[in-house]
């Protein structure tokens, strides 16, 4: 970067800072996530380092945030209040203890460990035990008085005695309990208002808010950190909290001194584990000197001071930006619509995409473009866009508009009655959609082709090799090793795999299909309860009906595939190169009734004649239509035709009553 570039750079930053300070020590409001301020920050500290002559002698990075707001009586503080260093790093709170240990000497350093609560930092003032004051960080050096509205939201000590000293300052952090934060949020969900984004937000709000009645109905909550007293000094941290505590102000709920990196690590990620059972939101881990002299020895920077980090948790909801929306088309066709936003880290990776799942989730969502939108990691995994916050949408933004045709083949959508999904027919020549589904037949579950990746898949489709499942039993040496990256063992590895799947039993056959809504389990059912492809394409909507857990949704898609004559043909090749269209005989052998065959003859009391031939089938064994010696059994019930009872007897098959079948069965 040229000079001008970088002085343009770090102008460009510190307004961006100033902006998002004044949104937040001003209106209350974070215009952005925590994570991406410090980075923004360390950005500037960064070009600052680097080129120290362009350093603006009021950068942010020099002062803290807030400018006392002009509602309020401007006030001094007695000795700065300062920021805390933060990091997100376990590197880089190594190297602060090591560095902390160099600065004291020959001396054992022990350190405390305190949640970082999420909040806002005041200054408490006791005179004579009486609270005098009560007073915002503001920029460090003066804040805003806000005496009148702090008695009036935090339950704060308001006369204490027995305190060490006659003036005393009690520096600490005011919060909304998750509770009241979730109460708040639901009935602000009800009346239709914007909700607020986190518990922080609203308490600075509140805390500064003009309408003193509004004050009132929040229940905010103070815990007390820090001790300050002329005449009186604590030795240690915890001998602070410790009075604290004794003198009727709410503390930390945990807090742990700790001898060494290792017990401050196993402190940091039991509370990841543990910080949702607190009532109150806790960012990140507060890491201090616990020797108060051993403070002293160690000193402050203009910011903040040399003996104490922050290190702070990646959050597992935050706000980013809706940049833009695409579409995507899955293997079935369907449509899925995805955020595009502003990148953020969530629950420990870098989350920019998460899914929007269909048109109706959108509309539901009322999504604009540029729009805040909250995200969360569902089972934090898949990140999913979990709320938007109009309030801060600009009147300029347009509103998202799903799509009438496929954003990859151009076909127009369908939307079938009952699905949510808008669904892409063009199967046959829609790439994501034929690309998709050898993905799928060659999963671990279904015909497990291992070495059949998307890679290979793109190659094998841009040289026009395979357009559909069935090609792959066509692919010959030749034309896959003359593919680029296609060396002779992994063409001979990826053939030998296709040759291998065709005796992947008949359930997973059934499963690598890909008929929408057969999922492993409904595929198994089907392969055991039919036994053979042919048996399943004689089956009709009743029957398979009949079948447990089988419902319309399946029953449809199964007879649409089956009935549609692209599919027919894949099937037909399929068969054709020797895959198992039925079960082995292994798997009859554990039904009661398997490889026996059946004739019924007359009517039943028990069953209908289609009720008994599901039976049969259920139990494995095959119903035919007329006498042979294949037959087995003869079930035979009232005004059973004669001439089968005469053929029974001749060759000696089984004639079995009603009840006698049911005691086979059973
Ligand atoms: S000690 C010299 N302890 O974090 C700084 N601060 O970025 C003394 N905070 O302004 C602060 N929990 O609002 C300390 N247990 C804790 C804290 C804590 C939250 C806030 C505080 C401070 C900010 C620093």
């Amino acid at each position: 970067m040229d000079p001008s570039d970088i002085s343009k750079e770090i102008k460009r930053l510190v307004n961006l800072i100033r902006y998002y300070n004044e949104c937040y020590f001003q209106k209350g409001i974070s215009q952005i996530s925590d994570y991406a301020y410090d980075q923004l920050l360390e950005q500037l500290a960064r070009l600052e380092e680097a080129y120290p002559h362009l350093k603006h002698p009021d950068s942010p990075t020099q002062v803290v945030g807030e400018q006392p707001s002009k509602a309020f009586a401007v006030v001094y503080h007695q000795t700065p209040m300062l920021s805390l260093a933060k990091t997100y790093s376990e590197e880089a709170l190594e190297q602060f203890v090591t560095r902390v240990k160099r600065m004291v000497p020959n001396a054992i350093v022990d350190f405390i460990c305190e949640p970082k609560i999420d909040g806002v930092a005041l200054s408490l003032l006791y005179e004579k035990g009486n609270l005098v004051r009560v007073v915002t960080r503001g920029d460090g050096q003066k804040g805003d008085d806000i005496t009148g509205h702090a008695i009036q939201c935090l339950h704060l000590p308001q006369k204490i005695q027995g305190a060490p000293s006659a003036s005393f300052e009690v520096r600490g952090e005011a919060f909304m309990p998750k509770a009241v934060f979730q109460a708040l949020n639901n009935k602000r969900k009800a009346e239709g208002a914007p909700l607020w984004a986190n518990p922080r937000n609203i308490t600075a709000g509140t805390l500064k808010a003009l309408d003193i009645d509004l004050v009132k109905d929040r229940q905010l909550a103070f815990y007390g950190y820090s001790f300050y007293a002329t005449s009186y000094h604590c030795p240690t941290q915890e001998a602070a909290l410790v009075l604290l505590d004794s003198l009727g102000f709410a503390t930390p709920p945990t807090y742990k001194v700790c001898h060494n990196v290792m017990d401050i690590m196993a402190y940091i990620h039991y509370w990841a584990q543990h910080k949702k059972d607190l009532p109150v939101e806790m960012d990140g881990i507060v890491i201090k000197v616990n020797n108060l002299h051993q403070q002293h020895i160690i000193g402050m920077t203009a910011k903040s001071p040399r003996w104490a980090i922050a290190y702070k948790y990646q959050p597992e909801m935050a706000h980013s930006i809706l940049e833009k929306v695409t579409f995507q088309v899955g293997r079935t066709g369907a449509v899925t619509p995805v955020a595009h936003f502003t990148p953020i880290p969530l629950a420990g990776t870098m989350v920019r995409r998460a899914s929007l799942h269909n048109a109706d989730e959108i509309a539901r969502r009322d999504l604009y473009l540029g729009d805040t939108i909250f995200i969360e990691k569902g089972g934090d995994i898949i990140p999913k866009v979990v709320g938007v916050d109009r309030a801060r949408r600009n009147k300029t933004s347009k509103p998202i508009v799903f799509i009438h045709s496929c954003p990859v083949c151009g076909t127009p959508l369908h939307r079938t009655t009952g699905s949510v999904a808008y669904y892409c027919p063009n199967k046959q020549q829609c790439l994501p959609q034929l690309k998709g589904a050898l993905l799928h037949f060659a999963h671990r579950k279904a015909m497990d082709i291992d070495t059949l990746g998307p890679k290979t898949i793109d190659a094998l489709f841009e040289a026009k090799l395979v357009q559909n499942i069935a090609d792959l039993y066509t692919l010959r040496y030749e034309a896959v090793n003359r593919l680029e990256g296609f060396q002779s063992i992994s063409t001979q590895k990826l053939l030998f795999n296709i040759e291998a799947s065709k005796k992947k039993p008949f359930d997973r056959l059934l499963f690598a299909l890909g008929i929408k809504h057969i999922g492993e389990t409904v595929a198994k059912k089907l392969a055991l309860h039919f036994r053979s492809m042919d048996r399943l394409k004689q089956a009709t909507a009743t029957q398979l009906l009949a079948l447990p857990d089988i419902g319309e949704k399946i029953v449809r898609s199964i007879l649409d595939y089956l009935q549609d004559p692209y599919q027919q043909v894949i099937l037909h090749r399929l068969e054709a190169a020797g895959l198992q269209f039925a079960l082995p005989q292994t798997v009859d052998t554990v039904l009661p009734l398997s490889s026996k065959n059946f004739v019924i003859s007359g009517t039943f009391q028990k069953f209908t004649r289609e009720e008994l031939t599901r039976s049969i089938e259920q139990a494995g064994g095959r119903v035919l239509t007329s006498m042979s010696a294949k037959v087995d059994y003869l079930v035979s019930g009232t005004k059973a035709g004669p001439s089968k009872l005469a053929k029974a007897m001749e060759w000696a098959i089984p004639i079995l009553e009603e009840n006698d079948f049911i005691k086979m069965i059973q």
